[in-house]
């Protein structure tokens, strides 16, 4: 369906990319559960702690540059969070830190997959 871009591989991406992020929300849920908090579970209450705003899904399912670049604005708000809370933690709390760095190492990862998926030269 995606037009111009490696279908199988778009795919391949965001379905991989979909299990990484739930596996996160795990350990960021664990993490705040061991330090005494309650992590956010209702989806309605999602959107007020992201760094970037919930987007609809594109009504055109053949425009994947516009699903890339949604997806590209998504993980820089990830990037975003992550970096501030690495900062946030350095020195303080080393296993928080140390789990906002892999989790920021992941985000990176897929921004840059994406912006190299848009670099391509298309058909
Ligand atoms: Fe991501």
């Amino acid at each position: 369906m995606a037009e111009g871009f490696p279908g199988e591989e778009l795919a391949e991406h965001f379905a991989e990319e979909a299990k990484d992020e739930l596996g996160d929300a795990g350990k960021l849920a664990r993490r705040i559960t061991e330090l005494g908090g309650d992590p956010v579970v209702h989806p309605k209450d999602w959107e007020a702690g992201a760094h970037a705003p919930w987007t609809a899904p594109r009504q055109d399912w053949a425009d994947a540059e516009g699903i890339v670049e949604d997806q590209i604005k998504a993980e820089r708000g990830a990037v975003e969070a992550y970096n501030n809370l690495v900062k946030m933690t350095f020195g303080k709390d080393p296993v928080t830190y140390a789990l906002a760095t892999e989790l920021l190492s992941d985000e990176v990862g897929h921004e840059e997959f994406l912006e190299n998926l848009l670099a391509k030269p298309r058909k």
